[in-house]
């Protein structure tokens, strides 16, 4: 029972974290206008933070629904702690998810000064749903700092209801708990699949990658864009992220002419419950079958490393899978992390968000068609209904 609903949990853990502390101090200087909160479910920092990012990540309603959630929840993640401890100890003992957000934060902001002074100063904040900085108490710094204009940004480019929708009902229930009304006029990012800048970045990446391939093999190589995998049970309730996912990749794919064949594969199930597949592994392993030795990975739904990219995709299947199937040559292309056409990228999309005055896409506005949490409706009525001007 306790396998088969761990198997609901999308992921397990972000990577090695070193806050950088000159880019808070800037940031904590700004005497900000506009506020953007970066969404995201973040990583432990530090092995003993392991634990409490487990037991958030499995009592959390929005992600996974457990029976006696508040007893089994607790159970899974005191089993699960050493396992998890133990990979991150093989990536340097924490996740980097904060250190790059914040460099990828501090970069957003300085440009953003230059290219709205309109709405300047911008200040940007970080709201983890399963680590510290938490949700709640950005938006409880966002108030102190009396910003005027909140922009919830989610960090996810392709949107799932359990990882952007989960961060988005944890807004909304901090304002219903408070029985207030927010004193910030907000609204969301929500999704970014396609956006230029992006889809250039992970052009970029990938070129950069297939260079460092023999040139007899480039021409060889099978690009496999690896995104964390869902649940079919979330699949079947009309998820979004399946088909977000299948446009960035069709964009990068045209952007690159097509220069290699290539294949969208879901990686990081776990249990016995169905998830979309095809997974990674047992694709690298069927591709090495056919003959096919020489593999890209590239991590399509994620902007920064984290445990998926450096102990599952680097280790787990660039390096002991790897070497059990035969590969000639597996690499992976780097996440964007401290890249400043991604900077660029972010401050674009906040930049013509603010231009557009609307408080969410059409797409949050609807639920998805087989939906049983009522917050989800909740949430997207308080987004839509927020007054902007
Ligand atoms: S689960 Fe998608 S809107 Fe509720």
């Amino acid at each position: 029972v306790v396998e088969s609903f761990e198997a609901s949990s999308p992921c397990t853990g972000c990577a090695n974290e070193r806050i950088t502390k000159k880019h808070s101090k800037k940031n904590t200087l700004r005497k900000p206008k506009t506020g953007i909160l970066m969404l995201n479910m973040g990583g432990p920092e530090k092995l003993a933070d392991v634990h409490d990012f487990l037991l958030r990540l499995f009592m959390d309603t929005d992600l996974m629904k457990l029976p006696v959630q508040n007893k089994l929840g607790p159970f899974i993640a005191k089993r699960r702690t050493p396992k998890i401890q133990e990979q991150y100890s093989k990536i340097g003992g924490g996740s980097p998810i904060k250190h790059w957000t914040s460099m990828q934060g501090e970069g957003m902001v300085k440009l953003l000064d230059k290219m709205s002074p309109e709405t300047a100063p911008h200040k940007f904040y970080i709201g983890f749903r399963y680590v510290n900085p938490l949700t709640e108490e950005a938006i409880e710094e966002m108030e102190k700092d009396g910003v005027e204009r909140a922009v919830a940004f989610t960090q996810y480019p392709q949107y799932s209801c359990s990882t952007t929708g989960s961060s988005l009902n944890a807004i909304y229930r901090y304002y219903s708990n408070r029985g207030d009304r927010p004193k910030m006029r907000w609204s969301v990012i929500d999704r970014w699949p396609t956006h230029p800048l992006l889809v250039e970045c992970f052009a970029e990446h990938i070129s950069n990658e297939l260079l460092k391939f023999p040139e007899a093999k480039r021409d060889d190589v099978v690009i496999l864009f690896s995104a964390h995998s869902l649940p079919l049970s979330v699949v079947n309730r009309g998820d979004p992220y399946p088909q977000e996912v299948g446009a960035t990749v069709q964009r990068v794919m045209e952007r690159l002419g097509h220069c290699n064949p290539y294949r969208l594969v879901w990686q990081s199930r776990v249990g016995p419950m169905a998830w979309l597949g095809p997974q990674t592994d047992e694709v690298i392993k069927g591709l090495c079958e056919r003959g096919k030795k020489n593999i890209l990975l590239v991590p399509i739904a994620f902007t920064s490393d984290h445990i998926e990219t450096l102990h599952e995709l680097d280790i787990e299947y660039g390096q002991v899978l790897g070497e059990e199937c035969g590969v000639e040559n597996i690499r992976r292309a780097e996440s964007l992390n401290g890249n400043p056409l991604f900077m660029k990228a972010l401050a674009d999309l906040v930049q013509s968000h603010l231009k557009s005055n609307e408080p969410c896409s059409r797409q949050l506005t609807l639920r998805c068609p087989l939906c049983t949490n009522p917050t989800c409706g909740e949430t997207k009525a308080f987004f839509a209904n927020q007054k902007l001007s």
